[in-house]
């Protein structure tokens, strides 16, 4: 059930002219119009077409709605997506259809002798084959009854899987409801593989990481784990993802096998017109398998362009009729084979295991291991994150590993391989000491890692300036992960005061840094005094402040030195700050040495408030309040992050695309559609990249 544009607007300036005219049935649709365009939109097109706040409202609104007046549910409203609690377990389904696994082939050869018993079989020389990725995720089934999703299950062993119904509707390219029965069918199994865009996958390993939780190994494990979580609340919070590629069963009103098409590339094309996502962009036919290795070729060059993660591609013989005739083995169909791309994974031997004190006091053991080589790059040393993991993965000296290194993704250890011991295996044992400082090391409840509780511990203080200089932060070029370790073991920076206090005549005659690198490195500390406030919160390190709560934090304030002033409650009321960052941001802010540090870094002419504030105090950090913006072509004078940095620092927001919520489009060279839909729309100013330094001189 495709919403089409023209209905979006309509419901749309309905719902936002003046919701009082509109009869409760009339209101309750437009919003369930909107917010299904919306999702469609954004999950399916990649095309924002809501800020993110004004979705929330919507939604929101919709439920409000729709429990005053429940007969007004549609099975297929948004808000039927939200899951019905938590559940004690996962029940078993058993499959209408077995689902099989594929027969996989590596290279050109397997692909010929897999052409040619296809030909023997069929007995002719002429066989279309369509071509697309194999997704590297979690097989799904779907069955929907009377245009209904009914069962959402995990391939389990092939016969029997999990009833992951709940989670499945978390899931925004799955439609809860399609009009099937309009064609005759009564009920239908699609099948498809569920799995974490690259992007979202590395955003949640950022947040878990700010956390102080071990990242999630690969997008793989992840969409697998996600879908047998029993809180949907927390699956929504995965971004999860599912493409259908086969339909496994039609049958219609007497229960008869119901042959829609002639082959699979148009079921296909019809799966992606009943607003399912599909490869339908990604599919060629090919008219002989020299075509095939071709398109097979061309995608393993580019699989890392891909949003999600592929292992391969996956070739079909096109035509139904010709894949009864090759039918299926016990294992897997003869119509169709997997080309497997070159393995990411290698095995090595797990040498050493060293333990390493990072900015919070948290030891990360870190495996040394035998070098290999994956996918043109070398890894000698692997992160194991916790002890935890050391034990779940009974991982020992000597061990022979299986390492993986997927597309963007840190390379990990998957498993020890016990089969490959001979007895020369030693235990890893975790220190009872930190390594750097001999303190105790100590495991706060509910937390996996083991501290030293020594915020003097010399490996802190490097991690903590190293942090304080990086690129997210205060920005200090020449201030990197190596010098800040020189300087300190020189003695000339040892805490973050240190850094504007740095005796630059003791800099000259060092090794490698002439007078070049030290005037690059002046600059460098100088500019880093003005840098924007969000920066200067998040360089300090402070527990669970990411990026995006150091903005938070530096929008409700004008000075640092007012969040002192702040309680949890203050501070939960903030965007996105829950009790455990509140706090962290508040033991912080209580430690007189911390306040002393802030006070010595402005004495020292760090920027403590808005760089803006101080220069003109009249506009304050709000004066961009309640105003929206959205940028689209390319700027030739400012860079699109400090340009969008500044509104932030001004109290202004962002927003992913144009709709009647955005205030500016600041336009650069070849704006595309959406310059278009900004005039459409009318109510949008339209600035130009000097306008908009006009402005920011203005302000
Ligand atoms: S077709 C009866 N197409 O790969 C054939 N499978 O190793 C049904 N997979 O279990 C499968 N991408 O989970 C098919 N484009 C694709 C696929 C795909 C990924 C998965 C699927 C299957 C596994 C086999």
């Amino acid at each position: 059930m495709s919403i089409s544009k023209e209905i979006f607007q309509k419901a749309l300036s309905q719902i936002q002219q003046a919701s009082l005219f509109l009869s409760k049935e009339e209101e309750t649709w437009a919003l369930q119009q909107v917010i299904l365009y919306a999702d469609e939109q954004y999950y399916i097109q990649d095309n924002p077409v809501l800020a993110d706040g004004e979705y929330d409202q919507y939604f929101k609104q919709l439920q409000a709605l729709e429990k005053a007046n429940p007969t007004l549910i549609h099975p297929n409203s948004p808000t039927q997506r939200v899951a019905q609690g938590k559940s004690a377990q996962l029940n078993a389904v058993q499959h209408i259809v077995p689902m099989l696994s594929l027969e996989n082939s590596y290279n050109e050869e397997d692909l010929y002798a897999w052409d040619k018993r296809v030909k023997e079989i069929l007995k002719r020389e002429n066989v279309i084959y369509s071509i697309e990725p194999k997704y590297d995720g979690a097989g799904i089934s779907l069955v929907y009854h009377h245009n209904q999703l009914v069962v959402a299950a995990t391939r389990g062993d092939g016969v029997v899987g999990d009833d992951i119904t709940s989670n499945a509707k978390q899931i925004r390219t799955l439609p809860l409801y399609a009009d099937f029965e309009k064609e005759g069918i009564e009920q239908l199994e699609i099948r498809g593989e569920v799995v974490i865009k690259k992007q979202v996958f590395q955003a949640i390993n950022q947040q878990r990481i700010e956390e102080g939780l071990p990242p999630l190994a690969n997008p793989r494990n992840a969409a697998a784990g996600s879908l047998r979580l029993l809180d949907p609340e927390e699956v929504k919070k995965r971004g999860l993802y599912a493409i259908f590629y086969h339909l496994s069963f039609v049958t219609d009103f007497e229960d008869k096998n119901h042959p829609l098409h002639q082959g699979h590339f148009e079921s296909i094309q019809w799966l992606a017109q009943k607003q399912f996502a599909t490869p339908v962009k990604e599919m060629h036919l090919c008219q002989n398998i020299d075509e095939v290795i071709h398109w097979c070729q061309q995608y393993e060059v580019q699989r890392d362009e891909m949003p999600y993660e592929i292992d391969g591609m996956v070739i079909k013989v096109n035509s139904f009729q010709d894949q009864d005739i090759l039918g299926m083995t016990a294992h897997h169909p003869r119509w169709a084979i997997a080309f497997k791309f070159k393995a990411r994974q290698a095995t090595s031997q797990l040498l050493d295991v060293e333990f390493q004190v990072g900015r919070t006091g948290a030891i990360t053991p870190v495996a040394k291991i035998e070098p290999v080589h994956i996918g043109g790059v070398t890894i000698s040393s692997i992160s194991l994150f916790n002890e935890d993991i050391i034990r779940e993965k009974d991982l020992k000296i000597n061990d022979f590993v299986l390492v993986e290194r997927a597309g963007d993704v840190i390379p990990y250890i998957v498993k020890s391989i016990p089969e490959r011991r001979n007895g020369q295996e030693k235990e890893i044992v975790f220190p009872n000491l930190c390594p750097v400082c001999n303190t105790s090391l100590s495991k706060p409840e509910g937390e996996v890692a083991w501290r030293c509780i020594n915020a003097n511990c010399a490996a802190q203080v490097v991690e903590r300036i190293i942090h304080f200089a990086s690129k997210d932060a205060m920005d200090i070029r020449n201030l990197g992960d190596a010098n800040v370790k020189r300087f300190f073991e020189l003695g000339l920076i040892k805490n973050l005061e240190d850094i504007y206090q740095l005796p630059f005549e003791q800099l000259q005659g060092l090794e490698k840094f002439g007078q070049k690198s030290i005037d690059n490195l002046k600059e460098a500390i100088e500019k880093s005094k003005t840098q924007a406030l969000h920066r200067l919160i998040f360089a300090l390190g402070i527990r669970f402040v990411g990026v995006a709560t150091a903005k938070t934090l530096a929008r409700s304030v004008h000075h640092l030195l007012e969040l002192k002033e702040k309680n949890i409650e203050d501070l939960t009321a903030l965007e996105d700050i829950g009790a455990k960052v509140a706090s962290s941001i508040q033991n912080y802010f209580s430690n007189t040495e911390n306040l002393h540090t802030l006070e010595r870094l402005e004495t020292l002419g760090v920027a403590l408030a808005h760089p803006e504030s101080i220069a003109t105090a009249a506009s304050g950090a709000d004066a961009l309040a309640g105003k929206t913006f959205l940028f689209t072509g390319t700027l030739m004078q400012l860079k699109r992050k400090e340009a969008e940095e500044w509104i932030e620092s001004k109290g202004g927001k962002i927003l992913s695309g144009v709709s009647s919520k955005l205030d500016f489009l600041v336009v650069g060279l070849e704006a595309g559609s959406k310059l278009d839909k900004a005039k459409k729309l009318g109510s949008v100013k339209i600035l130009d990249e000097a306008g908009f330094m006009e402005m920011m001189a203005a302000f």
